[in-house]
């Protein structure tokens, strides 16, 4: 690209991130963007903006819309307003406030026929009329090339980084190649479709990589145009990258273009000021998903829940890719072990995947219903009890009879107590599902736990709960968000199969929730790559790469019933260590790489603004706030000397040092804390 126009000014060079997940949740990329707000909104300030397909109903919540400064960019949604594209700016409200243009694709259908026209001519990209996703994201990229193509128009002195994310948002990256556009791109590829629909067959994926046929496994699962689009962004951008090294390797066959480096995943890493305040939430929250089992188990609460161990599995409904098909059997397994062994324990395993329902199940919301009104009436009875038992007690004198606890309780409350037992009665058993389901009979997790018999008999030491809709507080059977319903379980499962990163084992560890991950998740291969016996620190790695479905499923099951038999002390010694990893996956460190994307991004774009006599990290400004080391040093028992920074794969670092990799070298294992020592052990 653009070798011909003018130098631009590489400091204070603008940064455009673009994604669909802009202030729209549906998975992981929302997290990514989320979470690296903080830290890319403090080297950036308003020289950064995240562009996004606009969706009225989650902008309304999320988004507070404001007036841009005058100048290019103003001028440039002008134009575009003039021609009919509505355009919302304003402030994303989360940590950081970045700024955000979220652009209405309805807006711009007027133009789609001539803009698919063009793709295919231009770009050779077909696209077929039905599939409404494509052309969303055909529209969108449009938008996207129109809206840089005009903007750099107008700022004609600055640099440009534009960043994408995933190939939904990824068709204006081929355009900004045809056009010449003066602008440097890097594309972030979160996973490849590909990989993700030849995983969710039966396909043995790792051992074939090198020897599919792309064009035809496209072609043979109806994707060869929206293949087109990834493979066409992977290509066309300045600087590739994706979030793991598992995820590069799959790109570099079935994209055909080896990463230019790997940005793994961070988090928003929250420091309590008291050290264990993490163990007092997950009481707390502990307590709450108490409440719930209370009512979903009404009438069969036959198990003590201060021996009860809380796992679950979350996510994206993609059942083999999120292993959910594994968890299930080593459930299974892990339940004949415990009735085995005489287990005391009950573990409670939920399931918390969105699938379509109908409504919560009338049984579920009973449930509920049932042991609230429980509760209200013994509040009620202990109350007038206490209220005269003070009054009995208040006029006692010396001779009196000490008061009667018989009449206490009136025959009215014991009326009213009888009622409400008799309202717990039930003949079924606790369900397996929380909602009424559009297919239960189809549902591959309903068929799989029917398939083991997990069915919540008294005698399972297992039981099983599937909850088809993400977390909500206001949601009246399981009342929590899911940062809180993570703080009050145990254990995080999630063998996934196909997991290019995996965000949810990774917020797990910064709670200080041990989990299981597997070594074909990027989150998991990191984690293994960084520390040695990862289990003592509550990361559990299943390897499904080497061994055989039965031996995974063994060993997973061997993990959950050797967290069974773990005492409440040692469970509370491993939250601390997995807690001290959180520094780990902080942004303030794995953004090192993001910085270091963008530097390659500006050298390749820009190579005469980096002379040997150049102070690169003068030149590009925006980098004054240099990503410090963590300040605690973290838990990490690998001794990492001379190590390389947390995305270390191929050719980030071009030509001459980018910024130093020094941060990383001197990771030491902290020392072992004497677990006698830690101040809230002592109140056990
Ligand atoms: N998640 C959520 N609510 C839930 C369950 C999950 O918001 O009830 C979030 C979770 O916090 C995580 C994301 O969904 O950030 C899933 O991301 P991940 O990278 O694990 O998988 P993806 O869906 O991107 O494949
Ligand atoms: C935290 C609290 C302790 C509590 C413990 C329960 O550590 O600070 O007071 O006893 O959680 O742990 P458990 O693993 O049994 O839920
Ligand atoms: C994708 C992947 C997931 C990853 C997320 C964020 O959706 O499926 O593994 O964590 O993107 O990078």
């Amino acid at each position: 690209m653009n070798g011909s126009s003018p130098r631009r000014e590489i400091k204070n060079h603008k940064l455009f991130e673009i994604a669909t997940e802009v202030a729209n949740r549906v998975g992981g990329i929302y997290s990514v963007l989320k979470s690296k707000a903080p830290v890319t909104s403090l080297e950036y300030g308003d020289r950064y903006t995240l562009i996004g397909p606009l969706n009225k109903n989650s902008a309304a919540v999320e988004v507070e819309e404001i007036q841009p400064e005058p100048g290019a960019l103003l001028d440039t949604m002008n134009a575009m307003r003039e021609r009919g594209i509505e355009l919302m700016y304003g402030r994303w409200l989360i940590e950081g406030a970045p700024r955000v243009l979220l652009i209405n694709t309805g807006t711009g259908y007027r133009w789609l026929d001539e803009w698919k026209g063009d793709l295919w001519s231009s770009a050779g990209i077909p696209s077929p009329d039905a599939d409404h996703e494509t052309n969303e994201a055909i529209v969108f990229g449009y938008l996207v090339a129109w809206f840089l193509g005009e903007y750099i128009s107008r700022d004609t002195t600055t640099a440009v980084i534009a960043h994408f994310h995933e190939w939904l948002a990824g068709v204006a990256l081929p355009l900004t190649k045809k056009r010449q556009m003066d602008v440097t791109t890097i594309f972030t590829t979160h996973a490849t479709l590909l990989g993700r629909y030849l995983c969710a067959g039966s396909v043995d994926f790792y051992n074939n990589l090198q020897y599919f046929d792309v064009d035809s496994e496209a072609g043979k699962r109806g994707i060869y145009h929206r293949y087109c689009i990834e493979r066409a962004a992977a290509h066309s951008c300045d600087v590739f990258t994706t979030v793991s090294h598992i995820t590069a390797y799959e790109s570099e066959h079935l994209l055909k273009r080896k990463p230019d480096g790997v940005l793994p995943n961070g988090l928003n890493v929250k420091k309590f000021s008291a050290v264990h305040e993490f163990q007092n939430l997950h009481t707390i929250q502990k307590e709450k998903i108490h409440d719930f089992v209370r009512g979903h188990f009404y009438g069969h609460l036959d198990f003590d829940l201060d021996n009860t161990l809380y796992l679950f599995t979350a996510g994206r409904y993609e059942y083999r890719n999120k292993g959910v098909d594994m968890f299930i059997e080593s459930l299974a397994r892990l339940n004949h072990r415990m009735k085995v062994s005489g287990s005391k324990t009950t573990v409670v395993a939920f399931m918390i995947m969105p699938a379509q329902t109908t409504s919560l199940s009338v049984d579920s919301l009973k449930g509920q219903a049932v042991t609230k009104a429980l509760a209200d009436t013994v509040g009620n009875i202990e109350r007038s009890v206490g209220k005269k038992l003070f009054e009995r007690a208040v006029h006692w004198k010396d001779g009196d009879a000490m008061p009667d606890e018989k009449e206490l309780i009136t025959a009215q409350d014991k009326v009213l107590l009888r009622r409400r037992l008799f309202a717990m009665k039930r003949q079924q058993l606790p369900a397996i599902v929380t909602h009424n389901m559009v297919s239960d009979s189809e549902d591959p997790v309903l068929n799989q736990l029917r398939r083991v018999q997990l069915f919540n008999q008294s005698s399972d030491r297992v039981k099983v709960i599937f909850h088809p809709e993400f977390l909500n507080a206001n949601n009246p059977v399981l009342s929590l968000d899911y940062d809180d319903f993570v703080r009050g379980t145990h254990l995080g499962v999630f063998a996934s199969y196909y997991e290019p990163w995996g965000y949810t084992p990774a917020e797990c560890t910064v709670m200080g929730v041990p989990s299981i991950t597997t070594n074909l998740s990027g989150f998991g291969c990191y984690m293994e790559e960084l520390i040695e016996n990862s289990s003592d620190y509550g990361i559990y790695i299943v390897d499904r790469r080497t061994k055989g479905v039965d031996d995974s499923v063994n060993q997973l099951t061997d993990y959950m019933f050797d967290f069974t038999t773990k005492s409440r002390r040692q469970r509370i010694n491993q939250r601390n260590r997995t807690e001290r990893l959180s520094d780990l996956l902080d942004w303030k460190r794995m953004g090192m790489e993001y910085v270091k994307a963008r530097q390659l991004a500006l050298r390749r774009a820009y190579p005469q603004s980096f002379d040997e006599e150049d102070d690169f990290d003068g030149e590009i400004g925006g980098t004054d706030q240099k990503i410090s080391r963590p300040l605690s040093v973290p838990g990490s028992p690998r001794d990492r000397s001379g190590m390389m920074t947390p995305g270390d794969f191929a050719s980030l670092q071009e030509g001459k040092e980018g910024l130093s990799t020094e941060d990383y070298i001197s990771w030491k294992l902290p020392e072992e804390e004497d677990p006698d020592e830690i101040p809230f052990q002592l109140t056990l």
